[in-house]
């Protein structure tokens, strides 16, 4: 990708260059001293250095020296008040273009787009994702992402697991200046306690058993663009601590070293759990909450928005039909019964639900597709069998997959039925496979249609049986 470094200690001019350069499709880093700009050249190798032509420990013609055999990148000073003798002096030492301050940003920018990098960056360019909705909570909501999106604000997602809060940090990304640059989504829950660190941080080479060469974290990796902390309150607590220092001072280490890299990533981030009985129960850091917390929004669950049920269905439906070439269709019907149900999961629970009404259907889904509904919840329904042999490993995976869809893939809820960590349930399903598949296997003859619940029904596991209270 590639990469612009600002060399500036004037904040207002490097803040608009970067501005100009992300817009431009370049991902950008802005550093205040050449001993930063230094450490910059050798770890990230940018492809063009934007430099003041003075800083209080050094000049900024002197990166041309660190610049050494990578006479590919490309330096242009900037100057307060350019002399003929400076620019010549700039020209003769090799570097490739000035720019005078305070800077001409159209002419920065008629700069930037001629570069053959940029337009290639352009086509990259990804679509804003579709966040779908009429209910008045989408159409808030939809408001407030549209008017934090373009800030530099850090936005937490509060909702209930399957609301849509990786398509609404998607969203921010994709109506953000960063939009050309990464989108990297961290599960802090379903990566491993030892290695969460380094994925975040990175480490070099032989600071750990197995770390045989060197790896760049996710700070680094996004650098420029947005860094997505979904389920932020599964962060280890120590790592928490950590976290917050990178947020706060923009500078991280790879472990094992001692360089400080700067980082320059907007923060959002998520959770499906409650923020402050999280605090209170030592899960997460008041110090990072409040840090995260700069502009919280929270996505309403489904059940709080039924008019946006027909919608959803219809479109997952015609999503279905244009990838298969088909053209079913949903009754009215069907859609009254689906805009009663209560959908714990939420609108993935709808989807999945409308995925597996789909594969059954010959036309038309129809109410008699759907109901009885409630299958699931009759106690034969939700009776594992297990026959006599089967390995321990298995009957683990098979409850785990049971559970998962009888809480119709809301993982919060299967854990505390399984009685583990909700930690433990993403490591299982990582070793399992995708969530997906995982719900695939479950559909046997008798299984096919997804929970339903009736409102209000109450669901627990005893010694491996399911029943409804
Ligand atoms: N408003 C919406 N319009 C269209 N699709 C949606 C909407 N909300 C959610 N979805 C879809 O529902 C599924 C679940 O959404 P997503 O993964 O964003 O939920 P989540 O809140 O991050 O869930 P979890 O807490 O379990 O990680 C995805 O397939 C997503 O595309
Ligand atoms: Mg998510």
């Amino acid at each position: 990708m590639p990469h612009v470094l600002i060399v500036d200690e004037d904040r207002v001019s490097g803040h608009s260059l970067r501005e100009a350069a992300r817009e431009a499709g370049l991902s950008c880093v802005m550093v205040t001293s050449i001993r930063q700009a230094s450490l910059q050249i050798t770890l990230q190798r940018p492809d063009i250095i934007f430099t003041a032509q003075h800083l209080s420990d050094g000049s900024g013609l002197s990166l041309l020296d660190i610049r050494g055999e990578s006479g590919k990148i490309t330096l242009i000073t900037m100057m307060a008040e350019p002399s003929a003798d400076a620019v010549i002096d700039a020209w003769r030492l090799g570097a490739t273009d000035y720019l005078t301050k305070p800077l001409d940003l159209h002419r920065v920018r008629r700069w930037l787009h001629s570069l053959p990098l940029a337009a290639t960056q352009a086509s990259g360019h990804k679509s804003s994702p579709d966040l779908l909705g009429t209910s008045v909570a989408m159409q808030t909501l939809s408001e407030h992402i549209s008017r934090v999106a373009p800030t530099e604000a850090t936005v937490l997602l509060l909702g209930e697991s399957g609301t849509g809060k990786e398509l609404v940090a998607q969203t921010i990304h994709a109506q953000s200046s960063r939009h050309r640059q990464p989108f990297i989504p961290i599960n802090c829950g379903a990566i491993s306690p030892q290695l969460i660190e380094s994925e975040i941080f990175g480490h070099e080479k032989g600071s750990f058993t197995g770390a045989d060469r060197q790896h760049k974290g996710y700070f680094e990796r996004a650098c420029g663009g947005t860094l997505f902390l979904d389920e932020v309150i599964e962060m280890p607590v120590d790592l928490q601590v950590k976290l917050l220092r990178v947020l706060e001072t923009g500078a991280f280490m790879r472990i094992g070293s001692h360089q400080s890299l700067s980082t320059d990533v907007r923060i959002i981030a998520a959770t499906n759990r409650d923020p402050e009985s999280a605090i209170a129960e030592g899960r997460l850091r008041l110090d990072l909450f409040h840090r995260l917390n700069v502009f919280p929004l929270r996505i309403p669950p489904l059940r709080d928005r039924q008019q946006d049920i027909a919608l959803l269905a219809r479109h997952f439906l015609n999503e279905l039909n244009a990838a298969h070439g088909t053209a079913k269709t949903l009754s009215d019907s069907a859609v009254g019964v689906l805009g009663r149900h209560q959908w714990p999961g939420n609108v993935r629970e709808l989807r999945n639900f409308i995925h597996r009404a789909y594969i059954l259907s010959d036309q038309m889904i129809d109410t008699q597709m759907l109901e009885p509904v409630p299958t699931y919840c009759r106690a034969s329904a939700l009776t594992l069998s297990i026959p006599v042999g089967t390995s321990l490993a298995d009957v683990d995976r098979k409850l785990i997959f049971a559970t998962m869809a009888l809480c119709g893939g809301v993982k919060k809820h299967a854990a505390d039925l399984l009685g583990i960590s909700l930690k433990t349930l993403y490591n299982r399903l990582e070793e399992y496979g995708r969530h997906e598949k995982t719900l695939a296997v479950l559909q046997t003859p008798t299984q096919r249609i997804p929970v339903l619940n009736k409102q209000g029904d109450r669901l627990k596991v005893a010694k491996g049986i399911f029943s409804s209270m």
